[in-house]
Parts: C-alpha cells; structure tokens; sequence
C-alpha cells in the first residue's frame, strides 16, 4: 500500500476555517486575497448584497446566504444534515433571525451554522467560500 493521499485541500480552503477567515476579515482585499487560494471551486449561487438582510438571511438556489453583521457573510446548503429534509424557512425566534428545518424542526444559527435546537446534531454544511464581487456575493461549492 502506498497511500497516495487524497488530502491536499489547504487549511485555507476548508470549509469552516475559511469562514472564519471570512469572518475576521473586515477589508473586501484580504477577502479577495483568501479566495485567490481556494480558485477552481464553481459559483453555485449569487445574491444582490441588498437583498440579504444585515441580521438575517435569504434562501436562493438551494442556499442560504446570511449576513449575520453589517458586511460579514455567510452561506449554508439548505440541506438540512440531520435526516435529508430541506432547510427552508428563515425566521426570528428570541430576537434572532434563524434558519429552520420544518421536517423535524431543528434550528440553526446564521452566523456560524450550528444548531441552536432540535433534533440535528450536526451543524448546516457551509459553503467552501462566500465572496464579495461589488454589488453581489457570490457563493463556491
Ligand atoms: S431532517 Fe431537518 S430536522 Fe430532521
């Protein structure tokens, strides 16, 4: 056996640890310069800025795109990963904008895609990048 490894993605391309560099980002260049490194991946769905409300979410494409703070943002497959329903409804509850799987009714956080409740354990599947291109966010699978 020679394991020829199948991991070559960089920690810069994960799905959650791009994010988070997303999420600390504040300047639209650093943004840019973190997604040079991850190219190859295909925009699957895209969204007028103004259209994604600050604190809240829109579903396009089978995606969620969230804005969680003014400028920051955010995207989800609206596949819901507990038991393959479809994340469908974006909702505030206490005060909090959040994603919602009517299947079984799990809740999930905008900002970071965790479960805020219900019966999904796992956190929603974010997109491997989300970037800034003028007017619009674009979102890579
Ligand atoms: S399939 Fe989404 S909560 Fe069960």
């Amino acid at each position: 056996m020679t394991g020829t490894g199948s991991h070559n993605l960089s920690p810069l391309c994960s799905r959650r640890g791009f994010l988070k560099g997303v999420a600390i980002a504040t300047a639209a260049t650093a943004s840019g310069a973190l997604l040079a490194a991850c190219a190859g991946e295909s925009v699957v769905a895209e969204a007028s800025k103004a259209d994604i409300p600050v604190g809240g979410a829109i579903i396009i494409d089978k995606w969620i795109i969230a804005q969680p703070k003014k400028g920051e943002f955010t995207a989800y497959s609206t596949s819901c990963p507990h038991a393959g329903g479809t994340i469908d409804k974006i909702e505030e509850v206490n005060g909090q904008a959040v994603a919602i799987c009517p299947k079984h009714n799990s809740h999930f956080d905008l900002a970071t895609g965790d479960v805020l409740s219900g019966p999904s354990r796992d956190p929603m599947k974010s997109a491997s990048s989300v970037t800034e291109s003028g007017d619009k966010v674009e979102v890579k699978s």
